[in-house]
């Protein structure tokens, strides 16, 4: 993987970039759709190839080793070609949702054992195996296995538990040098930042995980519930520490005024649930706010789904339409509201990309937020 810095803000910290790996070219700032169970729900992949156009997506070793298991992925070649991808993938470890799906875990210094959400079968993830796993999946970038403490946090729980994420990370580390690559091109390694909100202990951990000299660099543990100015203080601390040369992925964030903050404070890269999740709920996101569908102030107005027709279906489908298949529960309008979401996100990273290399990103931004902090 190779990573080249094209400009930095002069007004903030904020990068743009380019990643480069055997599966293309990742501009960055970026936003990585979630396909969890190897599928971005609701979404073709004619739609997120053409419409959407995401140079990455997501996928999670959590709920690919349980289905269609390691065995499968194994005999299909890996992910890319079992989903019919060839673009980049990244997986996430399962070092969440281990912690937020299965009810029943037991975490220890060997590892995390488990009992699967699905059929109630027990399981262990150690670093170890997650790196196995993630080898198999064959995702371009796979990440270290660590615990991300929930919030609030008591601060002795916090320290003990980044240490075991720094310890979990040393045993991924050695033992990916002993797993090679299951493909024909290369996978790059991510650790993770943890320490919960103490500045302290994020700066500790943001000291150790950059002397592990990875290719790329992550922060979990945020987004978690915290307020998001205890968020944005924690993305600050480490992205003084994390090198500048090397992409920095800030996990499961967020609203898209957390990500023009965060990217701000010099992220390159999120994933988030919200735009699919919460279309699914009714909730659109735009750049003068968001609407929730499903209300019935919507029910009578016949204006386009978004003026500014980022992809098809905004021009295509009402307002009413739109409310009304949410009113009847028919499939058609979560896929809709899918995909307008995803397309805003894409295209709200792109801008941002566009204003960082223009120099004016910090002015653009500030109108952003204030424009997108709206109910309609
Ligand atoms: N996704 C969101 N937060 C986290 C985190 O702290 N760790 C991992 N592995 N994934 C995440």
């Amino acid at each position: 993987m190779n990573f080249e810095l094209l400009t930095t803000d002069p007004g903030s910290k904020a990068r743009a970039g380019k990643i480069t790996t055997d599966h293309g070219v990742i501009e960055t700032p970026i936003f990585m759709p979630v396909g969890t169970v190897g599928s971005v729900k609701g979404v073709h992949q004619k739609e997120l190839k053409e419409e959407i156009n995401p140079d990455v997506i997501l996928g999670n070793t959590y709920h690919l080793y349980l289905r269609p298991s390691t065995e499968i992925l194994k005999k299909a070649g890996g992910l890319h070609k079992f989903i019919n991808w060839d673009r980049n993938i990244l997986t996430d470890s399962g070092g969440y949702q281990v912690y937020s799906l299965s009810d029943n875990r037991k975490i220890k210094e060997e590892g995390v054992k488990f009992k699967s959400h699905i059929d109630g079968s027990f399981h262990t993830f150690t670093p170890e195996n997650v790196m196995e796993i993630q080898r198999v999946i064959g995702a371009d970038i796979i990440m270290a296995f660590d615990e991300c403490t929930p919030y609030p946090c008591d601060y002795r729980y916090a320290k003990r538990s980044m240490h075991m994420t720094h310890r979990w990370l040393d045993r991924c580390i050695s033992h990916l040098d002993k797993t090679p690559y299951q493909y024909d091109y290369t996978q790059s390694f991510f650790p993770i930042v943890q320490g919960s909100t103490y500045k302290d202990l994020r700066k500790q951990s943001a000291e150790y995980i950059a002397s592990v000299g990875a290719e790329g660099n992550a922060i979990g543990g945020l987004s978690v519930g915290e307020p998001a100015d205890e968020m944005y203080a924690m993305t600050e601390v480490v992205t003084e520490i994390l090198p500048e040369d090397k992409p920095r992925y800030l996990m499961g964030v967020g609203t898209p005024i957390n990500i023009l903050e965060n990217i701000a404070l010099g992220i390159d890269m999120f994933d988030c649930v919200m735009p699919t999740r919460n279309a699914r709920n009714g909730m659109l996101f735009t750049a003068h706010g968001s609407i929730n569908i499903k209300n019935k102030k919507w029910c009578d107005d016949f204006s386009q789904i978004d003026e500014m027709a980022i992809t098809w279906v905004d021009t295509e489908y009402s307002k009413a339409y739109l409310r009304h298949l949410f009113t009847v529960n028919e499939m058609l309008g979560k896929q809709i509201a899918t995909i307008h979401n995803l397309g805003f996100y894409l295209w709200l990273v792109r801008e941002a990309r566009k204003h960082i290399l223009a120099g004016d990103f910090v002015t653009w931004k500030n109108m952003m937020v204030k424009q997108m902090d709206k109910r309609l």
